[in-house]
């Protein structure tokens, strides 16, 4: 919802406490979210050809930007409600009002390319995300949006070898994408650049890590490129709490846990690694100590900046994370470093 709409929303007084899930679709993007976003999807005209890989890595591209545009439009609304502060002389409300614009037009722009080319748009699912304050909110962004930096900055990378007339807009978003980021950092007093480059993370990994926030069964029918990617175990980080911003002090070993009944057999008696990646390094393993039933614990490499992602793998010598997405068995999950 529109930053102007929460107000008049507001202003009528009839709002309950019970949420509004508004939700603009992609291809009929209302006058009000270009006005909001401070522009509209491309004018120029569509490549003459989009690859069968383009189409498929930008239905995942679509898929995450729903994700992305119910979270700062539902967002928007809840802020409103918990009461917002201001970064720099900027209201909350008014940047997050911006972000949620922004994303409504980033995913009109994608499913405005697919169906030029007559490809499947996708549906926006339903969402459940864990934030009930205006921290935990940003600290979710801020993950969330790095995932989408990661997914598109992979995008990018492929587009390169196959559809290389589209790099541009996908660099344009990242750039968008890397703005809204930097604000959400610094809600919580953190550097809006933490090291000097992001990090790229495969299309599987940007949809696991999607997954914990998808109502499962809400995303009606999917396309064979999404339906065709890996579902890993969940990796999560031991004590479980709201999302986090990176801790004051990083860490020097972390805990994580699996969920054993969804592991393969007999996976903890072969040595494990946790596989890190970070801005655009080749991923560093660290040995993984079997505490207990599910119970893994890792030190932790003391080069991590940003945010890193860790996924759990039976090998430590694979250089990438595409490599490295082929042998992940349980992950990733988002650690926030610095
Ligand atoms: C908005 O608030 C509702 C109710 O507290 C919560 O369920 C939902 O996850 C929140 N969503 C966002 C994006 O803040
Ligand atoms: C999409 O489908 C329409 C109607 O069948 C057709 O005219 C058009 O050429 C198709 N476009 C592409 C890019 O395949
Ligand atoms: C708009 O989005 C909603 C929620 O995802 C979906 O149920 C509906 O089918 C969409 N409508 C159109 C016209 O795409």
């Amino acid at each position: 919802m529109l930053y102007s709409s929460v107000l008049a929303l507001l202003g009528a007084v009839a709002v309950s406490a019970a949420p509004v899930q508004p939700f603009i679709n992609g291809t009929k993007l209302p006058d009000s979210s270009v006005k909001q976003a401070g522009g509209a999807p491309p004018n120029g005209p569509p490549p003459p050809t989009l690859s069968q890989t383009a189409i498929g890595a930008f239905q995942l591209a679509n898929f995450l930007e729903n994700l992305e545009s119910n979270y700062f439009q539902t967002g928007l609304y809840n802020l409103t409600q918990w009461g917002a502060g201001a970064v720099g002389g900027v209201d909350n409300v008014a940047f997050v009002g911006k972000v949620a614009g922004q994303e409504e037009v980033h995913v009109a722009t994608i499913e405005k390319l697919l169906s030029h080319f007559n490809a499947t748009t996708l549906n926006s699912c339903r969402y459940q995300f864990p934030v009930t304050n205006t921290h935990d909110f940003f600290a979710l962004a801020n993950i969330i949006t790095s995932v989408g930096i990661g997914a598109i900055t992979d995008l990018a990378s492929s587009l390169a070898g196959s559809d290389p007339l589209l790099i541009q807009s996908a660099a344009s978003i990242i750039t968008v994408e890397a703005r809204h980021d930097s604000y959400f950092r610094m809600t919580a007093g953190e550097v809006p650049n933490p090291a000097p480059f992001d990090i790229r993370i495969s299309g599987a990994w940007a949809y696991n890590l999607a997954l914990p926030f998808v109502i499962p069964g809400s995303c009606g029918a999917l396309p064979a490129s999404m339906t065709s990617i890996p579902v890993f175990p969940p990796l999560s980080v031991v004590p479980a709490g709201p999302p986090p911003f990176a801790p004051n002090t990083p860490p020097t070993t972390i805990t994580f846990s699996v969920d054993e009944t969804k592991m393969p057999a007999g996976y903890a008696s072969k040595p494990l690694f946790i596989g890190w990646v970070n801005q655009a390094n080749t991923v560093i393993y660290t040995p993984v100590t079997v505490q207990g039933k599910g119970v893994l614990n890792s030190d932790v490499p003391q080069t991590l900046n940003g945010m890193a992602f860790a996924a759990l793998t039976g090998q430590n010598i694979a250089p990438d994370v595409g490599t490295l997405t082929t042998q992940t068995m349980a992950g990733p999950a988002p650690v926030p470093f610095s």
